[in-house]
């Protein structure tokens, strides 16, 4: 997969799925802009650089608009287009019944989960259609098809995700532009890290190969869909699940 002059850009990308995403496309000839909110995405920069790529960064939150249109003017004003978006950046919030979550754990996790993919399309579209060229890839989960108990508000949001891209996709259709989602379970990250032992158990438990997927399989799935060769899936919401997906 070459992606030779292209430019990404991939959110959440200071480590975890958005920082294996990103090294996938700069061992591949890519520029990138990584946006985090965790100043660390300076380190994951300077390993990137050593592909020989341009590699910018924006530290910034992705649920803010003025993030999103920072990252724009810097595709503006130091390239000549936008090729790829990687709408990565996602938390798992805290794990409670849907009753005792408070009202704004669940504001959180739509404004991080679902409102900065809307505010990354809705600003990285325009780019892409100067050049009539464009992949967006939208990182949703099984919790989005599925609902997982204790965890409302990240399954709300991850369906929403679903929703937009079908949307987009078809908004788009007419353009070379392809919106696609990925569905992953439970991948080994530190996102587990928020979610209890119990509920890790239980996302394994339900994965027919019977274990986690790993960083490595979920870039290569996103990196054939901002590829070139993805030229007639749009729309679309992609399994990378172990098995545990039935539609
Ligand atoms: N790991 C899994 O099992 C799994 C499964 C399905 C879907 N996903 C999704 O994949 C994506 C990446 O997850 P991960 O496992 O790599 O998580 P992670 O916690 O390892 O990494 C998430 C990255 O996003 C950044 N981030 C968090 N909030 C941000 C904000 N407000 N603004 C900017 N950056 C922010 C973090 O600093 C971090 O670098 C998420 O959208 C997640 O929901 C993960």
């Amino acid at each position: 997969m070459s992606f030779e002059n292209k430019l990404a850009i991939v959110t959440g990308s200071y480590q975890g799925l958005g920082k294996g995403i990103a090294k996938e496309f700069a061992k591949n000839g890519s520029n990138l802009i990584l946006v985090d909110i965790d100043e660390k995405v300076k380190t994951t920069q300077e390993e990137l650089k050593e592909y020989g790529n341009t590699v910018e960064i924006i530290i910034g939150d992705v649920s803010q608009e003025s993030t999103a249109k920072s990252v724009m003017n810097i595709v503006e004003t130091k390239f000549t287009g936008l090729d790829i978006l990687v709408n990565n950046a996602g938390i798992g919030g805290i794990n409670k019944t849907l009753w005792e979550l408070p009202s704004e754990e669940f504001d959180r996790v739509y404004s991080i989960n679902l409102k900065s993919v809307f505010l990354f399309c809705k600003y990285a579209v325009p780019l892409m259609l100067k050049n009539n060229y464009g992949r967006i890839v939208n990182i949703a989960s099984i919790a989005g098809k599925e609902g997982n108990p204790n965890a409302s508000a990240y399954s709300a949001t991850k369906a929403g995700v679903i929703g937009l891209t079908k949307s987009l996709g078809k908004e788009l259709s007419k353009t070379e532009i392809r919106v696609n989602c990925i569905t992953p379970a439970v991948v080994n990250t530190s996102i587990l890290d928020e979610f209890t032992e119990e509920h890790i158990n239980y996302m394994i438990e339900k994965i027919p190969i019977g274990r986690t997927g790993e960083i490595e399989e979920v870039a290569n799935m996103v990196s054939w869909l901002s590829s070139e060769k993805c030229s007639f899936s749009t729309g679309a919401v992609f399994d990378i699940s172990g098995g545990r997906a039935t539609y």
